[in-house]
């Protein structure tokens, strides 16, 4: 078996610590790699597979920014990479599950081509459980980092070429921001700019402020230069990124605020503005001014429930209560009538009772999703509701599941009819998955539309009379011909 060097371990305790940093960002000054990864790379695949939300899509582009500037190349044969990489999310048990899956086919090409470097990164490495056991029963697993140290690929990847010994490398605290990473992005018309990192809100529930530590704001300055460049490249749409948006700003010295960035990027003309996740606490009624004001900030809002009941709440560590969630769902709907939105909801908190998922039924009815991500709750070690007792059986928690999700399917399904005979503007983005004859895109609301047309629609925004609704897609044809 190789040596494993473990330069650094994930360290709970570590990434539980909030603090004071004494610059937020930094700007990289050379990122330039060296002659012996250029001659490494060149002519050389990479694979990349990413799980769980858009943070992680978006540390994929850019560690495909570091790939590409040795000169590899992407390919989605993973028994053919010379450097294969998974990019791990931590949220819920499944999720983890899905990286022993693809562990276990990776053996084989590991084992079929000595020298491939095996990779392993992302939420999942930030923990110690998942860390240890990637170690000690993934020993073809060569190569791995967390979410705090994407920057540091470069001398990994050679200390881990030259030494032929397993890298394992995991930083706990976050340090600062680093501006001007390498990137390559996967799409060409549709781009996410991240303008928090982390989070300080510890919902009991939730493994992400250890994952991805305290919560960063990127300077609006850069924010802006960013969204710019994207526009001069041709991009239509931005989502602002964020595990809560709403509390942009607040961890830096001037103490800017979400809706006046919303504001300076609205400026910047792009077609296209959304942004997640929003967070019920932290949201200020003048994001709805905003959004009501502004054409190009889509009237589009996710703004995760997770229960409708006080108590529960509470248990959660949410911070808000119903009346206050109502109070923004009441203002949104007065300040941008058409208003799309979406929530998050987790059943089977340890402490639900069926009173309580009542209050969520009620909630969910009240509220109107256009569509929900429901969600049984997964205990994650390390987290507050990990020792959490729950009364209720499986059995109930699968129940109260089947229960939400079949109200939650019949409203999406009630609100999608109602944009049958509508127009809204599509930005088209890419062939239809199942029919190659149809191009597909997104309406303002986040809907994906299909409609009869070829690849010169791509990057186009078109108005489209919608023609059928399949709940969670749309039929329609060109309406401006
Ligand atoms: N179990 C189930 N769902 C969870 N989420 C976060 N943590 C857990 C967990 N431990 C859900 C929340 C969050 C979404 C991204 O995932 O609803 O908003
Ligand atoms: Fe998964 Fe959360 Fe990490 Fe995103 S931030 S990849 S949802 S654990």
């Amino acid at each position: 078996m190789k040596e494993t060097e473990v330069t650094s371990a994930p360290d709970l305790k570590e990434a539980r610590k909030r603090g004071r940093l004494a610059s937020r960002s930094q700007r990289v000054a050379d990122i330039s790699p060296s002659p012996f990864l250029l001659t490494w790379g060149a002519g050389k695949h990479y694979y990349i597979e990413t799980f769980g939300c858009q943070m992680n899509v978006r540390d994929s582009e850019i560690i495909q920014g570091f790939l590409e500037r040795i000169g590899m190349t992407p390919t989605s044969d993973a028994s053919k990479a010379d450097f294969a990489l998974f990019n791990t999310c931590a949220i819920r048990e499944n999720a983890e599950d899905h990286l022993w899956g693809e562990l276990g086919h990776m053996k084989q090409y590991a084992q079929a081509r000595p020298g491939m470097i095996v990779a392993v990164c992302g939420c999942m490495m930030q923990l110690e459980v998942p860390f240890r056991i990637v170690r000690e029963r993934y020993p073809f697993v060569n190569l791995v980092f967390g979410t705090n140290n994407v920057d540091a690929i470069y001398p990994l990847l050679e200390d881990c070429i030259k030494s032929r010994h397993r890298v394992l490398n995991v930083v706990s605290n976050p340090g600062a921001i680093l501006e001007g990473l390498p990137s390559k992005r996967m799409e060409p018309h549709r781009a996410f700019v991240n303008i928090t990192y982390g989070c300080d809100k510890f919902c009991t529930y939730c493994i992400v402020p250890f994952t991805r530590g305290m919560q960063r704001s990127r300077r609006h300055e850069e924010v802006i230069a960013e969204v710019r460049d994207l526009v001069r490249h041709g991009y239509k749409e931005v989502t602002l990124l964020g595990q809560n948006v709403s509390s942009y700003g607040a961890d830096l010295e001037d103490n800017p605020d979400f809706a006046g960035l919303l504001r300076e990027v609205s400026d910047t003309g792009i077609a296209r503005i959304r942004f997640m996740t929003s967070h019920p606490h932290d949201f200020t009624d003048e994001v709805f001014d905003v959004m009501a004001e502004r054409p190009n900030v889509m009237p589009y809002l996710h703004l995760p429930i997770q229960s409708g009941s006080d108590h529960v709440l509470k248990l959660m560590n949410r911070s808000y209560d119903m009346a206050k969630y109502m109070h923004l769902v009441d203002l949104v709907k007065a300040k941008v009538p058409d208003i799309a939105l979406t929530t998050d909801i987790i059943v089977g908190f340890p402490g639900e009772t069926e009173e309580d998922f009542q209050q969520t039924l009620k909630a969910v009815r009240d509220c109107q999703y256009d569509s929900c991500f429901t969600f049984i709750f997964s205990p994650r070690p390390g987290t507050p509701a990990y020792k959490m007792k729950n009364n209720a059986s499986p059995e109930e928690i699968q129940d109260r599941f089947n229960r939400l999700v079949e109200l939650t399917e019949s409203i999406t399904a009630e609100r999608a009819q109602r944009m049958v005979g509508k127009t809204v503007e599509v930005l088209f983005l890419y062939p239809s998955r199942k029919d190659k004859t149809m191009m597909s895109g997104y309406d303002p609301y986040q809907h994906l539309v299909h409609v009869k047309g070829d690849e010169s629609l791509a990057g186009q925004i078109r108005r489209v009379k919608i023609t059928a609704s399949h709940a969670h897609s749309f039929l329609g044809e060109l309406a401006d011909e």
